[in-house]
């Protein structure tokens, strides 16, 4: 079985032995290959809805890890309990659903947390600083045209992120640190020029969003070609 390379941004930080749940686990690719290298021996899979589920316990079955894996029906962490796991991934769900998710299980600061938003980046690295959460690294991901970033997460003070810095991170040496500053460049100035055809432009946001668009520039600049 081969991971896409987001699931496997994901997968290349678990560490060997962990106590793995996958959270939002839908096909179950996750947890399923871990359990094939050998680097984790059971998992939790979890999902909110049945039918996401049923593929997961699908995928299981066909390559053979059913029987090392537990698949459980529920909102976010509401079915697992903090002695069941160390290492939680939640990808593929927007940042203000990881955030709801989170904030209802604070027993999340105890764990290696790897997290991968769809969008909201930027209210996800706000709501982790704000709840007592620090990123100790991230990671970029690219499939095709789009970018993905993993936010690797534990309990801790988070330092100050800037405006740019919420939407773009700072903890990140990788390789595809410059193609994704200039995806998240080109998404900023989307945005801004959408607030700028309005009738009426929220000259608050588009202020805002200079902020963050000089910011990432800079950081451009600075990481150089
Ligand atoms: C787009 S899929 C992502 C699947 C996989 N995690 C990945 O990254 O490829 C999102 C999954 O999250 C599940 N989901 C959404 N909100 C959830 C919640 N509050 N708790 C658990 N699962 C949730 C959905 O049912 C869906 O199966």
């Amino acid at each position: 079985m081969d991971l896409s390379p987001r699931l496997q941004g994901i997968a290349d930080q678990v560490p060997a032995g962990a106590r793995f749940a996958d959270v939002g686990t839908d096909h179950g690719y996750l947890p399923v290959w871990l359990i094939l290298q050998g680097r984790i021996a059971r998992a939790i899979a979890s999902d909110l809805r049945a039918g996401p589920l049923q593929r997961a316990r699908e995928t299981a079955t066909q390559y053979g890890t059913a029987d090392r894996m537990d698949f459980r029906l529920c909102d976010g962490l509401t079915g697992i309990s903090p002695d069941e796991a160390d290492t939680i991934a939640i990808a593929g769900m927007g940042g203000e659903t990881i955030a709801m998710i989170l904030s209802a299980a604070p027993w999340t600061r105890q764990c290696r947390l790897l997290l991968q938003p769809m969008t909201a980046g930027e209210d996800l690295r706000r709501w982790l600083g704000e709840n007592g959460y620090r990123i100790d690294s991230e990671r970029i991901a690219c499939e095709g045209k789009r970018y993905y970033t993993i936010l690797s997460v534990t309990g801790g003070e988070m330092p100050t992120q800037t405006p740019a810095e919420l939407w773009v991170g700072k903890q990140s040496d990788d390789v595809l640190r410059g193609p994704w500053l200039d995806y998240m460049m080109a998404k900023v100035d989307r945005q801004l020029a959408g607030h700028r055809a309005a009738a009426i432009p929220d000259e608050a946001a588009i202020s805002a969003l200079e902020e963050v668009a000089e910011g990432i520039r800079t950081m451009r600049k600075e990481l150089g070609s």
